[in-house]
């Protein structure tokens, strides 16, 4: 077998962001693009030599393509075996359940979450260390450095075998055992929840709906609830994985997820909706009569946690990402046990994880997840959610109406500017910046400001510190607005404003949220000027 060492000269910008490199797939497609990068990867990390690594990807269109350069290439690069999915499709929880099991010393993979698929779509590639979570900015930094300077990549001249079987192949030294891409995770998830309660709540005529998004999760639901858990045939839609994920956007929200949402609105709704996004670490929770807010989500899946047999012993700690609302502060409080603040992004949490200091993690952007693996986990989120439903006997609006009772509610939501002209995002941060040294103690109306900052984070187990990671206006009430530009977009810039205000008063917890919050909403233009800086009247989607 022949490894050929090809000359390559660095491209701009790989430089990975809020999780992982993403770009156009016609970037992608560029010679030496990916394999600039996945060299960038191997170098970066000489424990995959002699090692094991976990390689698959959500099925966009490029997966398969990708997956071949990347098996020819870890055969020239001494990786001992890489495990595959079938197809070179996994979901990203999938991949780190896989990294976890069988000690991986990492893993690739390829994604671009919830952003459009397609020859026009998006794609990327994300490496994941041996706790099976993604990177941190260490080795991320170190991968974009590495590409900066790149100049020659190892791959095996012979081609990749055909993945399309599980079974055992080789590739010059390489070991490649391709795996059944739901198998190891279904037996994972067997074990956190109580499968014979779900069985029997289904079995009881309970209804639900999964929308799959045309994405990777479709095959993960229809094994686990369909052929696992008894819900009939029919219960996941949307469940073929699909290139171009049947030309839809696999973001599981009240916008993307129409047809879902459609559904949960007419007449006859089943009893719990769900979805989940490209790569299936994110999810939606929708009952009859009532949207979950991932940040609420959060909150009463960690006061509901013992009830399920994988945490009965209850949980250790919480952590939340900065703009995700405080609602599950109120319950960590509750409970007596910390609750952490870290920046946007999942890889945040895996260092509060691997210490043993928290259990349940969330943000906002429809992400949940706990120490079960080291990626947030959208089909086991819904299976908390059945798993709570099943031992509760409740609809999902009252167990709601009952946690605001008890915990008060944070009415919360995000208000999304896609798409804007980059260099007005950039200007309207920067005024904001400006400003912040000025708004402590300003009144606007009824409400003066207690906190302006752009948020740092000082990572309590590896003492590094990550700066700039949104603008955070804080009022004497409570009530609270974030300004961040989204690190994952590939069109221009994304200004998220996240809206957050707390009620505790018993009569006024059943509120229209954008209605309870418009004053903030007014407020967060009037503080950033958005719409006369980015001439955007409106958001372009609301969650
Ligand atoms: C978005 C979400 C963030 C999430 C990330 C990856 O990042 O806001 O919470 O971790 O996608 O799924 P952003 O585009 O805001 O940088
Ligand atoms: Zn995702």
């Amino acid at each position: 077998m022949g490894v050929a060492d090809r000359k390559t000269s660095p491209f701009e910008g790989q430089q990975p962001g809020t999780s992982g490199l993403r770009k156009k797939v016609t970037v992608f497609q560029q010679p030496n693009y990916l394999e600039n990068f996945v060299q960038a990867i191997f170098d970066s990390a000489p424990e995959l030599k002699g090692a094991l690594l976990v390689v698959g990807g959500d099925g966009r269109f490029h997966n398969e393509q990708a997956v071949a350069t990347i098996l020819r290439m870890a055969a020239a690069n001494n990786v001992a075996k890489v495990m595959v999915g079938r197809k070179g499709l996994l979901s990203t929880p999938a991949v780190s359940c896989l990294i976890r099991k069988y000690q991986a010393a990492g893993g690739i993979v390829l994604s671009a979450s919830h952003n459009p698929g397609g020859p026009d779509g998006d794609f990327g590639i994300k490496f994941n260390i041996a706790n099976g979570g993604p990177a941190p900015t260490s080795v991320t930094e170190a991968i974009f450095q590495r590409t900066k300077t790149i100049s020659r990549y190892r791959i095996v001249d012979e081609d990749a075998p055909d993945i399309s079987t599980p079974g055992s192949y080789r590739l010059g030294n390489l070991d490649i055992e391709v795996v059944d891409p739901v198998a190891d995770y279904a037996e994972l998830m067997e074990r956190i929840f109580d499968f014979t309660a779900i069985r029997a709540l289904f079995a009881g005529g309970f209804r639900m709906v999964f929308d799959g998004m045309h994405a990777i999760t479709g095959p993960y639901a229809r094994e686990i609830l369909e052929n696992r858990l008894g819900a009939p045939a029919g219960t996941v839609i949307n469940g073929e994985p699909l290139p171009d994920f049947g030309q839809g956007h696999p973001d599981p929200n009240l916008v993307y997820a129409a047809e879902l949402v459609a559904l949960m609105r007419g007449e006859n709704p089943p009893d719990l909706g769900a979805a989940s996004d490209g790569d299936g670490d994110r999810n939606m929770i929708l009952g009859p009569g009532a949207f979950v807010t991932p940040s609420d989500s959060l909150a009463v899946l960690a006061a509901n946690a013992t009830l399920v047999p994988g945490y009965r012993q209850g949980i250790k700690g919480i952590a939340r990402s900065m703009p995700t609302s405080g609602a599950a502060d109120r319950v960590a409080e509750h409970l007596g046990i910390p609750c952490y603040e870290t920046p946007t992004g999942w890889k945040f949490f895996g260092n509060l994880l691997d210490a043993g200091k928290v259990t349940m993690c969330g943000e906002e952007s429809f992400g949940t997840g706990s120490d079960h693996v080291r990626e947030k986990d959208g089909v086991w989120a819904v299976l908390f959610w059945l798993n709570i439903l099943a031992a509760r006997r409740q609809p999902v609006a009252g167990l709601l109406a009952d946690h605001w009772t008890q915990y008060g509610r944070n009415y919360y939501s995000r208000h999304d500017y896609e798409g804007l002209d980059t260099i007005a995002a950039s200007r309207l941060m920067l005024r904001l910046k400006g400003e912040l040294p000025g708004l402590p103690g300003k009144s606007f109306g009824r409400r003066k400001v207690t906190l302006a900052d752009d948020f740092s984070y000082l990572d309590p187990i590896d003492h590094s510190t990550t700066t700039g990671q949104g603008i955070r206006v804080r009022f004497d009430d409570g009530s609270r607005i974030v300004f961040r530009l989204s690190g994952t977009g590939t069109e221009g810039a994304t200004l998220r404003v996240y809206i957050e205000r707390y009620e505790a008063d018993p009569d006024k917890l059943g509120q229209d949220t954008q209605e309870a919050l418009a004053d903030l909403i007014a407020l967060a233009d009037n503080i950033a000027g958005i719409r006369s800086i980015t001439g955007r009247e409106t958001p372009t989607v609301i969650t």
